[in-house]
């Protein structure tokens, strides 16, 4: 249960390598890198208020994932450094203060296509914004329900890496089934969504899997951990497998785009009493109310 962006009610503005520029502008060559071969890491941050929440966290996290997959040009670092400023310019031209801030870079050109990495090749530097709805920090957890699928993904989940194929069949196949989202599992262990982490709740306990790699450590994940401490919630950041969720009283998607997203059913099953559980009602309460602190909002929360 994503919120999806909504459509610019006028002509958008990209950035791409240092320049603002129109979508008929706004092209990358064929033979990138990124599409060549999915060799980019991108962020989404959710601005509230004019506020991007956890920017730095963000911009943190797409600095490991670039080097990550190889890129440690100072000069690339220094252009994402940027993005803090270019995302401002973005909001200002759409007159925006309630968007999806969206930054990806790329390997760059590979003239002719070469599995070789060029030392010194300029990378691809996009960022873009779409308006989303507003949210009321007052409102209940959203609800959805989810289907299994086999998390078919590689080994260093870690990365936020633009490489999302398992990600989108697993969680269009949901859909096409009739359910909100897809929860994954390799090995009979429970990983994350297609676009969120999974958190369980078991007598009161928080269950989530570890940052161990295999997973994409969710800056929503970082937040709701730090808050769950603050509420006196046990949380254990462990491997666990599929047979907890037969037994979970409750159970919950987390992220940029999803905030808390109670999972009430899983492949047709019941989580718990298949309604939104305390634990998760108190953690979406706590997590709308640091976005309304930090963002400046108005808040009827706690
Ligand atoms: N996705 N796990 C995966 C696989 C994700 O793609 C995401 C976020 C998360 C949650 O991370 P965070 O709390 O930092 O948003 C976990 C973004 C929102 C996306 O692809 O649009």
């Amino acid at each position: 249960m994503v919120q999806e962006a909504l459509t610019l009610d006028r002509e958008p503005t990209f950035y791409l390598n240092g320049s603002y520029v129109t979508r008929a502008e706004a092209v990358l060559p064929v033979e990138e890198r990124g599409g060549l071969f999915g060799e980019g890491v991108y962020e989404v941050v959710r601005v509230y208020n004019g506020v991007g929440y956890e920017l730095e966290g963000h911009l943190e996290r797409m600095h490991q994932s670039l080097r990550g997959i190889g890129v440690v040009d100072e000069g690339v670092h220094a252009e994402v450094e940027k993005l803090r400023g270019v995302s401002a310019e973005l909001l200002r031209v759409h007159g925006l203060s309630e968007a999806l801030v969206y930054w990806q870079v790329t390997r760059g050109v590979s003239r002719p296509r070469s599995f070789v990495f060029k030392a010194g090749n300029p990378a691809t530097v996009m960022a873009m914004v779409y308006p989303v709805q507003a949210i009321d920090p007052a409102a209940a957890p959203v609800e959805t329900t989810a289907m299994l699928a086999v998390d078919e993904r590689w080994a260093n989940c870690w990365i936020k890496s633009t490489m999302l194929l398992p990600n989108n069949l697993a969680y269009n196949r949901a859909l096409e089934a009739g359910y909100g989202a897809a929860v994954m599992h390799r090995d009979g262990v429970v990983t994350e969504a297609t676009s969120a982490n999974f958190f369980v709740v078991k007598d009161g306990v928080l269950w989530t899997h570890p940052d161990n790699g295999r997973i994409l450590n969710g800056i929503t994940r970082q937040v709701l951990i730090r808050l769950a401490g603050g509420l006196g919630i046990e949380v254990r950041e462990s491997l666990y497998g599929l047979d907890v969720l037969a037994v979970a009283d409750e159970a919950f998607l987390a992220g940029t785009t999803t905030h808390v997203t109670a999972v009430t059913a899983i492949d047709g099953r019941a989580v718990g009493d298949g309604g939104v559980g305390p634990v998760s009602r108190r953690l979406h309460g706590a997590l709308m109310g640091d976005v309304a602190a930090v963002c400046g909002m108005a808040s009827a929360v706690g």
